[in-house]
């Protein structure tokens, strides 16, 4: 019989997220043994009961539920797993919280900071172990830019630029609200591009190259109303469709930041390079195992880009998988987001980025948005 201690897990949702983050849950012991936690997938929630049923047999969870309220009365639960619509994260991550639980919730924490500011109090009063999902922080050749980083081989950094560029709400036929469109819906997200796709370019940003200091954006809706499905009339779009911005970072660096669903050709190509006194760095959501780099120290005659192929067994979290030479892909970021969560319950740390961390995600969408609606500069108030 395993010594394993086990963590009941409670997933709330199973959507897009809730297949990747019920994968990672499945794979993780079996790729990390030596973690001192097992998973156990106690329940999923979801309202529509035949479908969270099947669900619930197809993945392998022992138990379903249709209110997430029954969900976070169990006791036979440690963890609940917030995979729903950004409005719902903060009254169930608050409740999960109270009543003792930890708490893993999706990005972003909320809709806005005013929104996230009991989260994180409810997180810290429980004393409870919490982790957000900016995943992205853990795609080996993401973590390698970090440790490069870190090493100081790129010195003084100057520039920061990313991209997240999508082209799936061009069409104003599309309605806004309900399932699979609630990103359209200002009530339901909170923000259109800018919480949904530049705040993970914000959080790697910062995970990065340090805290946002000020920022200057613009932001378009470029389709202004759509049919809302909820009451099949048309009504005013209130959500950002592209969001550019500008800003300055403590260390002194200049950041650039693209996001937008109207870029043709484009289905979630999230790039960011990083130019420092010494060398340069960059990466592609695309080709996700590949970090380039360039170094001005090489000898000038063999001086270029480099194309690194991250996949060798000293290279983040690649010794889990399977042989030099042989890629992984975008939803073992997230085997590795709750293998690092569950390390951090066997030693006692936190799992960053936390609630905490993420907030300050939130503070920079926040700052950028009010920038925007207003025409000018905003101090993003983040402390990193
Ligand atoms: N980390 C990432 O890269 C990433 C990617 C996509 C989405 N997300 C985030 O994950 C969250 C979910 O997004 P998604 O794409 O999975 O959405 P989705 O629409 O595919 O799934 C949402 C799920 O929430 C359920 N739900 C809604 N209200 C509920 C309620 N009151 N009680 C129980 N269940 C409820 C729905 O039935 C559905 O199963 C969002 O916050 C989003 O921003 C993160």
């Amino acid at each position: 019989m395993s010594d394993k201690k086990e963590l009941r897990v409670g997933l709330v949702g199973y959507g897009f997220m809730g297949r990747t983050h019920s994968n990672a849950f499945k794979r993780v012991g079996d790729f990390f043994p030596e973690l001192k936690h097992k998973i156990v997938l106690k329940a999923v929630c979801a309202r529509n009961e035949e479908r969270v049923k099947e669900f619930a047999e197809q993945w392998g969870y022992e138990s379903y539920e249709t209110d997430w309220k029954a969900l976070v009365a169990r006791d036979d639960i440690d963890a609940i797993d917030i995979c729903t619509p950004n409005n719902m994260h903060a009254e169930i991550a608050i409740a999960a919280a109270e009543a003792g639980k930890m708490v893993l919730c999706e990005k972003p924490l909320a809709r806005t900071v005013e929104e996230a500011q009991p989260m994180v109090e409810a997180i810290e009063k429980a004393g409870v172990p919490n982790t957000v999902y900016y995943n992205y922080r853990r795609i080996p050749a993401v973590t390698l830019a970090k440790q490069f980083i870190d090493e100081g081989k790129l010195g003084k950094v100057f520039h920061y630029r990313a991209n997240f560029l999508q082209d799936w709400t061009i069409s104003p036929e599309l309605p806004q609200g309900g399932e699979g469109l609630w990103r359209l819906d200002d009530k339901a997200a909170g923000s259109g591009v800018t919480g949904d796709l530049l705040a993970h370019c914000i959080d790697t940003a910062m995970w990065l190259n340090g805290g946002i200091k000020d920022v200057s954006a613009v932001t378009e809706t470029f389709i202004k109303e759509r049919i809302h499905t909820a009451s099949g009339e048309k009504q005013k779009v209130g959500i950002d469709d592209a969001c550019i911005f500008h800003c300055h970072f403590d260390n002194g660096s200049l950041g650039l930041f693209e996001s937008t669903r109207y870029a043709r050709g484009h289905k979630a190509l999230y790039t960011f390079e990083i130019n420092g006194e010494h060398a340069s760095i960059k990466w592609n959501l695309h080709d996700l195992t590949r970090l380039e780099y360039f170094d001005h120290r090489n000898p000038s005659v063999e001086r270029g880009w480099r194309s690194i192929h991250v996949t060798d067994g000293d290279q983040p979290y690649m010794d889990k998988w399977w042989v030099p030479g042989l890629s992984i892909g975008y939803e073992h970021s997230f085997v590795h987001q709750v293998a690092d969560f569950l390390k951090s319950l066997d030693e006692g740390t936190s799992c960053s980025p936390t609630f905490r961390e993420a907030q300050e995600t939130q503070k920079v969408c926040e700052a950028v948005l009010k920038s925007a609606s207003t025409m000018s500069w905003q101090d993003t108030g983040v402390q990193w």
